[in-house]
């Protein structure tokens, strides 16, 4: 159904140090998406590294994401490759993503896995548009991040597409762990009339 789209949001290190988890978690619960599975844990190295490779061209990806966001700035991309740079992220993101506990939670809604990377914001959180969690929470950048040599720390990670939602699912949630039930508000946001409001 329409209505059923499902996607993962991780709560990472920094968000669980900066005491954000209810913060965070009321923004997507507070515009309509419901929460259907949510669990605590501090990932392994490994773990972390899989949640990246689901998909397989994440290092080149990233690479030349961030090769376009310095040249947007006007700045030229400091290092010698984009693949090369895309596998020393991937590491640095696996060593953030595994250095303490996380929450990992699957939300649910129509357009559940755009709306959610609509409230999450932007990658680079200087740049992140107010009103997002990224933008309102913190303010890290490429630049500061690259100059430390280290991931840029933006307190969540949301799926960026149907695809990539459904494999990071199945990599973090078994089937039993994903709960199927109705709230009470998925009448007034779904159902089509608005028989039994007065008695
Ligand atoms: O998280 P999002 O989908 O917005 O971005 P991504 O391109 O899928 O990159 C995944 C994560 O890698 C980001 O959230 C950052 O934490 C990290 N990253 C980084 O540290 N430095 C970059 N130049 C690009 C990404
Ligand atoms: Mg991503």
């Amino acid at each position: 159904m329409i209505h059923k789209e499902k996607t993962l949001v991780i709560i990472k290190p920094d968000g669980v140090q900066r005491t954000l988890i209810g913060e965070i978690i009321r923004r997507y619960e507070r515009v309509g998406l419901k929460l259907i599975g949510l669990k605590m844990i501090v990932p392994t190295l490994e773990q972390a590294k899989a949640h990246y490779l689901v998909n397989p061209d994440f290092p080149k990806n990233v690479g030349n994401k961030t090769k376009k966001a310095y040249e947007a700035e006007g700045k030229e991309f400091p290092f010698p490759s984009v693949e090369e740079f895309g596998l020393g992220i991937l590491h640095k993101n696996a060593q953030y993503f595994s250095s303490g506990p996380v929450v990992v939670m699957a939300w649910q809604g129509l357009g559940a896995v755009g709306l959610v990377r609509k409230i999450t914001g932007g990658t680079e959180p200087i740049n992140s548009d107010v009103g997002t969690i990224r933008g309102d929470f913190t303010l890290d950048s490429y630049a500061m991040a690259d100059t430390s040599e280290r991931s840029i720390r933006n307190l969540v990670h949301a799926s960026g597409s149907i695809e990539e939602a459904d494999k990071e699912l199945a990599l973090w949630f078994t089937k039993e762990e994903l709960l199927n039930y109705r709230l009470i508000a998925d009448e007034i946001l779904y159902d089509v009339n608005l028989d039994g409001i007065l008695e």
